[in-house]
């Protein structure tokens, strides 16, 4: 893999994040992970802000702590994908929607971007002591479905959310991460 950083947003990708929301919008593609960036285009620091806000949100059955990062390729400085990170989960978030959102810009997919992404978000999860996260996704989004279990997700089980057929998958932090850095990082 090459060289990628895994970034907080800052004011120097104000540009590039809506270039990226941008992109998603012409691919006619769902965004996921976006830290509800497609809400604040033209009002990049309020998002900013909002990002702060998220942070240090105190949980509680309406809201938990979460967490956006970018990955940005360092050859061209580009953004290729934003992620989402809950920390902690509440009834609602443990039945659907899980620890982590993510997405990869449409030019930039079937890379591997979206498995290194997600690894790095259970790297910072092992940074925060959690010791296993949910992700959650569509069955029909293979992609996605692949990506989870490129990470050592573990299916638990599948539900009908708003007619749809949801997947539950469970990551063992610590084991996930232990085995993909020998994968990732034997690479350099
Ligand atoms: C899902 C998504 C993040 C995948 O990103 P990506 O960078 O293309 O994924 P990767 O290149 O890391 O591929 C991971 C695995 O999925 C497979 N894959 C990716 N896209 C696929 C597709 N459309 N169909 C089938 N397999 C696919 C890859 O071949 C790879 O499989 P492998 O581990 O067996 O080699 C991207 O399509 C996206 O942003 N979609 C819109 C947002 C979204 O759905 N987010 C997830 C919400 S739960």
């Amino acid at each position: 893999m090459e060289k990628l950083k895994f970034i907080r947003p800052n004011k120097e990708y104000e540009k590039q994040a809506f270039e990226y929301i941008q992109e998603f919008k012409n691919y006619n593609s769902h965004i996921n992970g976006a830290g509800g960036l497609a809400k604040y285009i033209g009002n990049y620091d309020e998002w900013l802000q909002k990002l702060e806000n998220d942070r240090n949100v105190v949980p509680s059955e309406n809201q938990v702590p979460r967490e956006t990062f970018m990955l940005i390729r360092e050859s061209d400085n580009k953004l290729i994908g934003i992620i989402n990170i809950r920390l902690a989960l509440n009834k609602e978030l443990k039945e659907y929607a899980g620890n982590i959102g993510y997405g990869i810009r449409p030019t930039e997919r079937k890379k591997g971007y979206a498995s290194y992404q997600l690894y790095l978000a259970l790297k910072f999860c092992q940074e925060k002591g959690i010791d296993k996260i949910l992700v959650t996704c569509k069955k029909e989004n293979v992609g996605s479905s692949k990506t989870i279990q490129s990470c050592y997700g573990i299916l638990d089980n599948e539900l009908v959310k708003n007619g749809e057929l949801l997947q539950r998958y469970w990551i063992d932090v610590n084991n996930a991460v232990k085995k993909l850095s020998l994968k990732y990082e034997s690479e350099e």
